[in-house]
Formats: structure tokens, C-alpha cells, sequence
């Protein structure tokens, strides 16, 4: 598959016992728990028990009490134990006993184990009899790291991960690997763009690179470049994309997954898109230098969704998925857009600019009308929109609206995969916000309240009431500034990839 220079998935592979050679230089990945029993402080899972001879629960535990070690919550220890062939242990906590644990503390917990390997390239784990496709992908994305732009000076000695052993006594073990491991490795595609810098990453490249991808899976794909986009009405496009030097682009993505479908005609139609910011400098509005460059993360809805549609077709989604996706840089210059023009969004609604600083809203209200060109039943949007979501609900939590019904489940599938978007109104009254004396509507209300939600307003009037739709404002989520946790490193998360992609599977289902 052609991909940006970025990470290299590991191989994952099924195994019903623990291999008794060959894995000497291997890493056995035992979670254990804590048993608030001073004499045995944490005590292997015994789902992992029927893999281990029978010495070695005993000397992983008396090793555990010789380091203190309590299974605490992602608390991991590397132990030598002799009766096993292999390199070592690494123990990994998942807090209190219990019967089930829920996916994500499973899936943060191998996050954590693969962030602690010290550069060992094969694994092996009983986590998988616990939940399958949470230790997969848990380990895949824990183990993700970008070194496309290392030298030799900085580049790691090590390979990474190339190697998970998954033990499961479990029938549907190797398709539920194989799945996880798919969805992992889009993430990590989405993860791969958004750490591409904007030196390299401007939309003419991003707009390749999205094809090439697209095409190596099977998608029909479109790109329409700046004459095109001109021609064709396309001005909120334009308009933010015209102080740049790297003109713009609108990249639009088709899985015919009907297709597939035993009954076509009953087919699902999704409509997908996403902001491709590749550098947001606010524009004439300019932003403050101080932490300018995470504006590099502002195409992350874009990659979000392009790994997205991507995967339904490698995975086969028996329904129609068509991705929208504009691509500019928002630059200040000469030839840029000021404070107070006046454009007309493709669909013709016109818009005064009172900030070039809330450029999403520009590109994105295009992009949906064209979206809404082919009927879709529904409309994912997602996008680092507003500031004020990480002021609502932190950096962790995706911020959705859109249409009630829709709107919860899409929060409610989010929270399932442990992506943990949550659902937010969009007040009527707040539509007085936009009004202009000059044009249907600017792009910034005159206070500052509530701006996640003024956004999400703005977007609403363009999305046809026969349309059910969903914005994910991932301006916090998207894009990880502080340490690594869980299975999220530094930069790049690839949120909401796994959420739209498991609202395609449930609508797919579900209809
Ligand atoms: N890309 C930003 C939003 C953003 C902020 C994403 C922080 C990630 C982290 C967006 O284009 C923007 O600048 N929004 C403005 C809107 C305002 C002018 C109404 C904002 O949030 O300040
Ligand atoms: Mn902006
Ligand atoms: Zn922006």
C-alpha cells in the first residue's frame, strides 16, 4: 500500500498456546490486578492462567512482591522468569479484581504495556483472552511512533514493534484480530498526516497523498484543484486558501459499498467530511506566536476521515461512503482574504469575514453543500474547530452535535470505543449570533460565548433537514500536546477515526 513515510504495523498473529521455542528474545505480556493482600499485593489474571505452566504464575507473583508492585492501573514491572521461554515479563495492572473489564482499560492498559518495551520487536500476550480486539489494538497504537523526519543522529536503534503473538482460546480470535489490526493501522494513517509538518504537508501533497491512498484501496477518487475550485463556485474555499502561495484543493473520496450489499437499493449512503487546515496562522487575524505550530494538527478531521473511508474499503462496508474533503492553508499576505470581505459558499449563501481566524466553518460549509449533492441518509463532519471545546470539555473529549438522534448515537458508539465524544446542544437563539448588515450570515458571533457551539450553528446552515448529520469538534482530541497516555502518544491521536468508522459498521448493520 502506498502511505506516506511514516509507521510500519506490526504483524499480528494468532496463537491458542504459548510457543514453546523461538521466542527467546520475545516479551510476555501478563495483566495482573491488585489484590489489596499485603503477602500476594498483585496476582496474575487468571484468564492468563491456562497459557503459563504452572511454576510460572507463582514466580510472576512472587516476583511482583519483591518489587512492591501493587497491578495498580496501567502500573508496569519487566520481570525475568526462568520456567518461561521467553526474554522476560512485563506485567501490566488493571486496578481491582473484577469478572470484565471494560474495553478501554484493557485497550489503555496494552497502550501502556507497548509504550515500556525498551525496543523489544516481538510480543506476546495473554491480555488477548481478556477482550481481542482491545489488547490489538491497544498494542498497535501504544506502539506508534512517527521517525519519518530523524536523521541518523536521532533516529532509534530499535525497529519498534514488528511482532504480536496473541494467545486465545477463543473461535473468532483470528477475525477479530485481523479487524483490530485494520482498524489500528488507520488510525496510525491518520496519525501519520497529522505529524507530517506543514513544510511538507500543504494541500496539493496532502491531496496526493490522500489519492494515492484512496486508489491503492480501491476508491474512486476526485480532485479538484484551485482553477476548479474557482470555476466551480467553491468560495469559501478560495477565500481562505488565497493568501497562500500552495493553492488549495477539494479531494473527494467514493467507497461504492452498495454494492456489496444483498439488497443494494436498501443500501446506506454516509457522507464524510473533514477540515483540511494544513496550517492555520488565523490569517490577517493572525494568532499569537506562542504555540502557533499545533496549528500543524488542523487537518486532523481530514485525516481522520480519509483513513476512514479508506478503511470501509479495505473492510468491505456494504454501504456507500463518499468523503468531501477541502484542503487550504490559512496564511496572511497580500493576497489574502481581510476582515470584512464578503465571499459566496459554493451553494451560493454569502458570508462576511469578520475574523479569517474562523476559516473552518469557510472551507466546511462548501464542502458539505457538495456533500449534500449526493443524498446522503447521513453526514459525519469533523474538524478542529474552536478553541472553546477544550474549554467546554477538556482535551480528551470530542465535543457532537447535530441532529438530536443522530447526534447521541454518534456520542454514544464514541464512548463505546473509548474515544469518548459527548453530546452538545445547538441552541436556536445562538443563530441571531451571525447576523450580518451586509451579508446572509458572518463567521463569528460578537461575544465569546459558547463559541464550540456558534460553530456548530453556522455548519447547521448548510446541511438539508432530510439529512441526518453529526459535527465532532476534535480541536483538543486531536492532537496530543501534553505526555503520553493509555495507547495515545505525543501528537497525533487519529480521533475519531475509530469513531466513524464503528458508526459506519453500526449503520451498516443498522441502517
Ligand atoms: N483551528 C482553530 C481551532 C483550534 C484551536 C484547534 C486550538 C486546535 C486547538 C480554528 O480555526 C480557530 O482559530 N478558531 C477560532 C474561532 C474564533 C475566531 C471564533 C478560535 O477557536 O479561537
Ligand atoms: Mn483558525
Ligand atoms: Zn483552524
Amino acid at each position: 500500500m502506498s502511505r506516506q513515510p511514516g509507521y510500519l504495523a506490526p504483524d499480528v498473529t494468532v496463537a491458542s498456546t504459548l510457543p514453546r521455542r523461538g521466542a527467546a528474545s520475545a516479551v510476555l505480556i501478563v495483566p495482573v490486578v491488585s489484590t489489596g493482600d499485603d503477602d500476594r499485593p498483585g496476582a496474575v489474571v487468571a484468564a492468563a492462567h491456562p497459557f503459563l505452566p504452572g511454576e510460572a504464575v507463582a514466580e510472576i507473583e512472587a516476583g511482583l512482591r519483591a518489587l512492591d508492585a501493587t497491578g495498580g492501573s496501567e502500573q508496569v514491572n519487566r520481570l525475568v522468569v526462568p520456567s518461561l521461554p521467553v526474554g522476560s515479563v512485563l506485567t501490566v495492572g488493571l486496578g481491582g479484581p473484577r469478572d470484565e473489564w471494560p474495553a478501554d482499560t484493557l485497550r489503555r492498559a496494552a497502550g501502556a504495556a507497548a509504550r515500556s518495551l525498551g525496543g523489544a520487536e516481538s510480543v506476546i500476550t495473554t491480555l488477548s483472552e481478556l477482550d481481542m480486539a482491545a489488547t490489538v489494538e491497544g498494542l498497535i497504537l501504544g506502539s506508534y511512533r512517527f521517525t519519518a523526519f530523524r536523521s541518523e543522529k536521532t533516529a532509534p536503534k530499535d525497529r519498534g514493534l514488528r511482532k504480536i503473538t496473541v494467545l486465545s482460546t477463543a473461535r473468532e480470535a483470528k477475525t477479530q484480530a485481523a479487524h483490530a489490526a485494520a482498524v489500528a493501522a488507520a488510525v496510525a494513517t491518520a496519525r501519520d498526516f497529522v505529524n507530517t509538518p506543514p513544510s511538507h504537508l500543504f494541500p496539493a501533497e496532502f491531496a496526493a497523498r490522500a489519492q494515492a491512498l484512496g486508489e491503492s484501496a480501491g476508491l474512486d477518487v476526485e480532485v479538484l484543484d484551485d482553477k476548479a475550485l474557482q470555476d466551480a463556485g467553491y468560495g469559501g474555499v478560495i477565500g481562505v486558501g488565497k493568501g497562500s502561495s500552495r493553492p488549495p484543493r477539494l479531494v473527494r473520496l467514493i467507497h461504492r459499498g452498495s454494492q456489496l450489499a444483498k439488497n443494494p437499493k436498501a443500501a446506506k449512503k454516509v457522507a464524510l467530511v473533514g477540515k483540511g487546515i494544513t496550517f492555520d496562522t488565523g490569517g490577517i487575524s493572525i494568532k499569537p506566536a506562542s504555540n502557533m505550530h499545533h496549528m500543524t494538527s488542523d487537518m486532523a478531521g481530514a485525516a481522520a476521515v480519509i483513513a476512514t473511508v479508506t478503511l470501509a474499503a479495505q473492510l468491505k462496508l456494504p454501504i456507500d461512503v463518499i468523503a468531501t474533503v477541502p484542503m487550504a492553508e490559512n496564511m496572511p499576505s497580500g493576497t489574502a482574504q481581510r476582515p470584512g470581505d464578503v465571499l459566496t459558499h459554493y451553494g451560493g449563501t454569502t458570508v462576511e469575514v469578520l475574523n479569517t481566524d474562523a476559516e473552518g466553518r469557510l472551507i466546511l460549509a462548501d464542502a458539505i453543500v457538495r456533500a449534500c449533492e449526493d443524498n446522503p441518509d447521513y453526514l459525519i463532519e469533523t474538524s478542529t474547530l474552536t478553541g472553546a471545546q477544550t474549554i467546554a470539555l477538556g482535551t480528551r473529549t470530542p465535543g457532537v452535535m447535530g441532529s438530536d438522534e443522530f447526534r447521541d448515537r454518534v456520542a454514544a458508539i464514541s464512548q463505546r470505543v473509548g474515544e469518548n465524544g459527548w453530546p452538545m446542544p445547538l441552541p436556536e437563539e445562538l443563530k441571531d449570533e451571525l447576523k450580518s448588515t451586509v451579508a446572509d450570515l458572518t463567521n463569528v458571533s460578537g461575544q465569546r460565548f459558547a463559541g464550540m457551539l456558534v460553530a456548530g450553528v453556522y455548519l447547521r446552515e448548510f446541511v438539508p433537514d432530510t439529512v441526518s448529520w453529526a459535527h465532532i469538534d476534535v480541536a483538543g482530541p486531536a492532537y496530543n500536546t501534553g505526555n503520553p497516555w493509555g495507547y495515545t502518544p505525543k501528537g497525533g491521536t487519529g480521533v475519531p477515526t475509530r469513531t466513524m468508522f464503528a458508526v459506519l459498521e453500526d449503520i451498516a448493520e443498522h441502517g
